[in-house]
């Protein structure tokens, strides 16, 4: 459970199944409602884990091994919760984030062949009891995502636009990650929901809406104080 007032979503699910759009259209519902709301990324987020997000997404690190990667990965979410994530949620913000925990957990865990107490011990290191109140799964078949992700990188020049290293393997890959990500949310359906991303975007934003809703009564409580430290 987050600590302080407000309320952490993340967004999981392989390439090309929407997540940023996603979050783009609920934390505009959101903030229509007046709900403060801030939206955020992993790799990155906090200008250590931005710097690490570089190493990771070019492949520098591929070199010196999965577990290198892992230990990276971990050490970028490490900063990124706190000297971001916490004290946000502290001042009972919304926090939507691209990619948590759960992206180690399959990409590095499942594919990456590290043994579980391994990924573990680093998931709790990293989080330090900053676990999602949320988590949506956007589900979508390997090979819809991977085809949508080509596209994105086609159609766009510039910076995070180009397929990355984890974006260049193989389908089979990808549809093993899509079950692990299944099987996390079966695993543990208090927290994780999915939604089926090959639908229209608006009927996918309503859906997430509808999951996010029930869980806003402490921040539509939380939204009307003052932040912290404000006089
Ligand atoms: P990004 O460019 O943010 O794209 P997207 O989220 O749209 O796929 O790429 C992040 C990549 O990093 C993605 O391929 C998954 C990978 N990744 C991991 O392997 N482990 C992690 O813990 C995280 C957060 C991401």
């Amino acid at each position: 459970m987050a600590l302080g007032s407000g309320l952490f979503v993340t967004f999981e699910g392989g390439e090309g199944a929407g997540k940023s759009t996603q979050i783009r259209r609920l934390a505009e519902a959101l903030r229509r409602r007046c709900i403060e709301v801030l939206t955020t990324r992993e790799p990155g987020g906090s200008p250590g884990a931005e710097a690490l997000r570089h190493v990771l997404l070019s492949g520098a690190a591929e070199a010196h091994g999965v577990r290198m990667e892992a230990v990276l990965f971990a050490a970028a979410r490490n900063d990124h919760v706190e000297n971001v994530i916490r004290p946000t949620l502290a001042k009972g913000f919304v926090v939507l984030c691209d990619r948590f925990m759960d992206s180690s957990r399959v990409y590095q865990g499942v594919t990456g062949n590290l043994e579980t107490e391994f990924i573990d011990t680093l998931e709790r290191i990293a989080i330090n009891g900053v676990a999602p109140d949320l988590t949506l799964i956007l589900d979508l078949p390997a090979d819809e995502g991977l085809a949508r992700a080509r596209q994105r990188s086609r159609g766009a020049g510039e910076g995070d636009a180009a397929p990355d290293r984890f974006e260049k393997e193989e389908i089979e890959t990808h549809e093993k990650r899509r079950q692990a990500f299944l099987d996390i949310a079966a695993n543990d359906p208090e927290r994780c929901k999915v939604v089926d991303a090959l639908r229209p975007v608006d009927a996918i934003a309503g859906d997430i809406l509808d999951l996010v809703d029930p869980l806003l009564a402490r921040i539509t409580g939380a939204s009307s104080k003052q932040p912290v430290g404000a006089e």
